[in-house]
């Protein structure tokens, strides 16, 4: 074979790894310099090859030039870790090994090895961020929980009577150290309560823990709950568990009624005795946790299907908090509605600050079976689409299709009293709603109307509407 065979052979050999290989002769001309180390470095292939090595890379000292120690002084470096920021500003590391190429204790040349493991890197950073967060006292984290927000009373909107009674009864809840136990459907604030309770009480300087029990095999939730002692099994580790970091604060327990049957008299155990001990351990180590349940289905109906114990639910229900769902107060709907155009617009760097009538009236005829955080999204979506509009009209709003139609047709109104004044208000709001839409502007409001501008203008007086 010539000698070109040879670097073609070699040439496609190292095209097709991944690490990153760097070839030069001891003179320390590149002969080899594959496509993997061009990506990795952003060099091109060219301004590489046929090219002293320190000219290539001029930043590099000789010194610190593992590829000059090993074609001068016969040094081999092996999975020496280098991190840099690349063109882009993204940062990426990498393991190199340097070796020289060695024939008959002659050094003809060196070789680089460089394998990207950025991603392995972020991996274990993640892994150690989530261990330090875990021990952090004031850390709200469960198992793979972070707690992004922390919800205070001042957070709970509602102008309900039934509503704010609950609200009444939590503040009170947050004065002492009863268990609490929450019903309420999806999406109606149960751990907008439970965190409130906790940061607007006693032990708001103590952990806040949150687990939600649904979807965990037994062993591996008594295992987060009560922790692990080493030896208890294979592969145990002494770790500790929520209620250990819970101690002096709080534990919610989400869908208590999830957790299998077994473990519930266990935690009632616990609950009894103010001491746990961990999987497989001999120990009993004394815990103070405030524990706050919640349920989204009735907790009668969850006992008499076997779901959750009733010796339990007496333990834990010495607060009880029942949240009712927002069909059942859609008198919230207008202050929820405000809160939320607020956050989303200051979010979305937007400026609807105010929903129409009409919009309030759509918006109260609908169910919501995904309660507040349904109605939450309806309005986020809305506030997204929006352009520089200061109000909320039918036109912006998001909504599921249906809905939106029924509450365009104006037979779904309220249909008491005389005929002329209920078409009158039919008139009134749509004549309000193209106004708002075309921003005040008499011209093109009539046009979309099809009406003559001296008739909107006549009718814009007789319902004191703005122009
Ligand atoms: N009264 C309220 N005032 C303001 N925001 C509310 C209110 N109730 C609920 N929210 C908001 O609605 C969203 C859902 O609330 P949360 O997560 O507490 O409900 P949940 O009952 O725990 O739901 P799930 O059963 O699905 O876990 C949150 O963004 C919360 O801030
Ligand atoms: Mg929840």
């Amino acid at each position: 074979m010539e000698r070109e065979d040879y670097i073609h052979i070699i040439n496609t050999l190292i095209g097709q790894i991944e690490e990153g290989v760097y070839i030069v002769d001891q003179d320390g001309t590149g002969l080899f310099y594959n496509k993997a180390m061009a990506a990795m470095e952003e060099i091109e292939v060219d301004d590489v090859i046929g090219k002293l090595f320190h000219k290539a890379f001029p930043g590099i000292g000789l010194n610190e030039s593992t590829m000059y120690q090993a074609l001068k002084k016969g040094v081999s470096t092996k999975n020496k870790k280098q991190t840099y920021t690349n063109l882009y500003g993204k940062s990426i590391t990498t393991l190199n090994t340097t070796v020289p190429i060695k024939l008959g204790g002659r050094t003809i040349g060196a070789m680089e090895i460089a394998k990207d493991i950025t991603h392995l890197e972020n991996l274990s950073d993640t892994i150690q961020e989530l261990s330090t967060k875990k021990t952090r006292k004031e850390s709200a984290v469960a198992i793979g929980k972070p707690a992004i927000r922390r919800y205070t009373f001042e957070d709970i909107v509602g102008a309900n009577e039934g509503f704010m009674r609950v609200v009444e009864v939590a503040k009170r809840a947050a004065d002492n150290n009863a268990s609490v136990f929450i019903y309420g459907e999806t999406g109606t604030g149960k751990e907008l309560f439970a965190q409130s309770i906790h940061y607007g009480g006693i032990r708001k300087d103590g952990p806040f823990m949150a687990q939600n029990c649904a979807a965990l095999p037994e062993a591996l939730l008594e295992g987060i709950l009560f922790g692990t002692a080493k030896g208890g099994f294979t592969g145990a580790m002494d770790r500790e568990g929520l209620f250990e970091q819970a101690n002096g604060g709080t534990l919610l327990l989400d869908e208590i009624s999830a957790m299998p049957y077994p473990l519930q008299s266990k935690l009632l155990r616990v609950l009894q005795e103010d001491y746990i001990r961990r999987v497989g351990g001999t120990s009993d180590i004394p815990v103070d946790v405030r524990i706050i349940a919640t349920v989204n289905e009735p907790p009668e109906k969850l006992i008499a299907e076997g779901k959750l114990r009733k010796d339990l639910y007496y333990r834990l229900n010495v607060v009880n908090l029942v949240i009712p769902p927002l069909r059942e107060r859609k008198d919230d709907i207008p202050l929820l509605v405000d809160k939320f155009l607020n956050k989303h617009s200051e979010r979305f760097g937007k400026q609807v600050w105010m929903p129409t009538e009409a919009v309030i009236k759509t918006l109260s005829r609908y169910d919501y079976p995904g309660n507040i955080r349904e109605l939450e999204n309806i309005i986020m979506q809305s506030v997204a689409m929006a352009g520089d509009e200061h109000a909320l009209s039918e036109k912006l709003l998001y909504m599921p299709v249906d809905i939106k139609q029924v509450g365009a047709s104006a037979a779904n109104w309220d249909r008491k009293g005389p005929l002329d004044d209920y078409l009158g208000n039919v008139e009134k709001e749509i004549i309000r709603e193209v106004m708002i839409e075309e921003s005040g502007n008499i011209s093109r409001a009539a046009a979309v109307l099809k009406i003559k501008r001296q008739t909107l203008q006549h009718k814009l007086k007789k319902y004191g509407i703005k122009g």
